[in-house]
C-alpha cells in the first residue's frame, strides 16, 4: 500500500480539519513571500486532498497541480472551485512515484502527508526530482499551544487521554503508527540535505485555532475520524472509545467549555540548488 487514502474521510474532512476563516489565504501569501514566487510560478502539491491548501492558490490564478491517492478527496476539491476557468491539474496517483517529468515545478508543497505514506524518503526524492533548480519544497505543519510550549487545548487533552488508553490496552506500535514521522521531523531536514538541498525552518503565520470542546474532539476519536484510528482493530477501537467516554464522564473537569488557543504554521523550506 503506497499510503493511507483518505477516501473514507471525504464527507467530514473539511469540517474537522478546516482552518478558521482567512487562515488558508494568509498561508498562501506567506508561502508566496517566503519562496518569492512569481505569478507564473507552477506549484505542485503531493497529497492535495480536498484543497485546504490548494484552493487559495488556484483562486488567485496560480497554476496548481495536485496528486492524491484519493479520487474522492480531489472530487471534493473540484466541487469547491467556483465556475471561473482555473489553471488546475489533478492527478490520481502516488506521491512516491510522481507521474511528472524532472525539473518541472517551482514549488512542491506538502502538508500532513509524510506521516501517511509508505516511504517518506521516496516522496522527498520525488518532490526534489520534480523541482526546477532554484525551486523549493515546502513542508508545512501546525504547531499548537501557548508560547510556554504547554498545550491545554481540547485536542491535546483528548490526544493525551487517548494515548494513555492505548497504553493501558497494550496496543502495539504498528497499530498506532508510532514509527511514522510527526510534524516537521528533523529526519526530513537530514534527508533533504543529503539530496543536496539547502534547508531552513521558519514560521509562516500565527493564528487562533477554532473553538472546540473536549466532547467534540473525543467524538472524532470515537467515530474514527482521525487516520490514527483507522488501523486499530475494531474491537480495540470499540474498547478504547468506551474508556474515552468513561474518562469524559468521570475525570475530565470541563468537557463542554469551548476553548481556542494560539497556533502557528511552521515550515521547512528546502531549495534545490
Ligand atoms: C491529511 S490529508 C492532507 C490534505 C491536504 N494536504 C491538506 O493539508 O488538507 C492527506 C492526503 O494525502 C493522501 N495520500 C496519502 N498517501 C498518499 C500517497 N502515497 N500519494 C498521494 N497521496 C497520498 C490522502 O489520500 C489524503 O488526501
Amino acid at each position: 500500500m503506497p499510503g493511507i487514502s483518505f477516501d473514507r474521510a471525504v464527507d467530514y474532512y473539511d469540517a474537522t480539519r478546516g482552518y478558521p476563516p482567512g487562515v488558508a489565504e494568509r498561508l498562501r501569501d506567506a508561502i508566496i513571500a517566503a519562496l518569492e514566487l512569481s505569478r507564473s510560478a507552477q506549484i505542485l502539491e503531493a497529497g492535495v486532498g480536498t484543497g485546504r491548501i490548494a484552493i487559495p492558490f488556484i483562486e488567485a490564478g496560480y497554476f496548481y497541480a495536485g496528486v492524491d491517492l484519493s479520487r474522492r478527496m480531489m472530487g471534493q476539491l473540484r466541487r469547491k472551485l467556483d465556475s471561473r476557468v482555473h489553471r488546475v491539474h489533478l492527478i490520481c496517483g502516488d506521491a512516491m512515484h510522481l507521474p511528472i517529468a524532472d525539473s518541472t515545478f517551482d514549488a512542491v508543497v506538502m502538508v500532513h502527508v509524510l506521516h501517511l505514506v509508505e516511504d517518506w524518503r521516496q516522496v522527498l526524492n520525488e518532490a526534489h526530482r520534480a523541482l526546477r533548480p532554484g525551486g523549493a519544497i515546502v513542508l508545512a505543519d501546525e504547531v499548537r499551544g501557548e508560547c510556554d510550549g504547554a498545550d491545554h487545548t481540547p485536542r491535546a487533552q483528548v490526544q493525551r487521554a487517548w494515548s494513555a488508553i492505548l497504553d493501558e490496552l497494550n496496543v502495539p506500535p504498528d497499530q498506532r503508527r508510532d514509527g511514522a514521522p510527526h510534524g516537521l521531523d528533523e529526519r526530513f531536514r537530514d534527508h533533504l540535505h543529503a539530496l543536496g538541498a539547502t534547508v531552513e525552518r521558519t514560521t509562516l503565520i500565527t493564528y487562533r485555532q477554532q473553538l472546540q470542546t473536549v466532547r467534540e474532539v473525543a467524538r472524532r476519536y470515537q467515530e474514527r475520524m482521525y487516520s490514527s484510528c483507522w488501523i486499530l482493530p475494531d474491537h480495540i477501537h470499540a474498547e478504547a472509545a468506551r474508556r474515552l467516554q468513561h474518562w469524559i464522564d468521570e475525570q475530565c473537569p470541563d468537557p463542554d467549555t469551548p476553548r481556542d488557543a494560539p497556533a502557528r504554521i511552521d515550515a521547512m523550506i528546502a531549495r534545490r540548488t
